[in-house]
């Protein structure tokens, strides 16, 4: 089984009305696919965008990826990494959420996530760095 991670970046396409109860429902059904699937991973939510680290064997993670791209809910993905991985970051999250609100405000803006720099303007380390620094607080 090869172990790998991939990490993109989109513009979201949700409404603000019911961007928080979208977000939400897009997380519970991906947690679902994602154990059955053997994925695990982190997905970063602002206003305007998504970034998404998945990890998995290549094929289930290829499969995945490719009806996230599908998604009408987000648009202008782009493909930041996708690259073998010796040990998952994200092992115990079947698809962990972390979106940018008022108690999260601070610590995206730690790592330069504002709504000026939004998360597709960041490199790859800065965007797994700041997932994982959120996971640590959320476990
Ligand atoms: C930002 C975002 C993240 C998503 N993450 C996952 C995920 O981690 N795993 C997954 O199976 N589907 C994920 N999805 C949902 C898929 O895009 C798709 O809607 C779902 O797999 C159902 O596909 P189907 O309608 O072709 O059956 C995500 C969607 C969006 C918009």
């Amino acid at each position: 089984m090869g172990l790998i991670r991939l990490v993109y970046a989109s513009e979201s396409r949700l409404v603000e009305a019911n961007r928080r109860l979208e977000t939400g429902r897009i997380v519970a059904s991906a947690r679902e696919a994602n154990v059955r699937n053997e994925i695990t991973g982190f997905l970063l939510a602002t206003p305007a965008a998504f970034a998404q680290v998945l990890e998995g064997d290549r094929h289930s993670v290829a499969e995945t990826y490719g009806r996230i791209v599908l998604d009408p809910r987000h648009a202008g993905i782009r493909l930041l990494a996708e690259e073998p991985l010796a040990q998952r970051r994200f092992a115990n999250w079947a698809m962990g959420l972390a979106e940018r609100d008022e108690t999260t405000t601070f610590i995206f803006g730690l790592f330069g996530v504002t709504p000026d720099a939004d998360l597709p303007e960041h490199p790859v380390d800065t965007l797994l760095d700041l997932a994982g620094e959120l996971s640590r607080q959320m476990a």
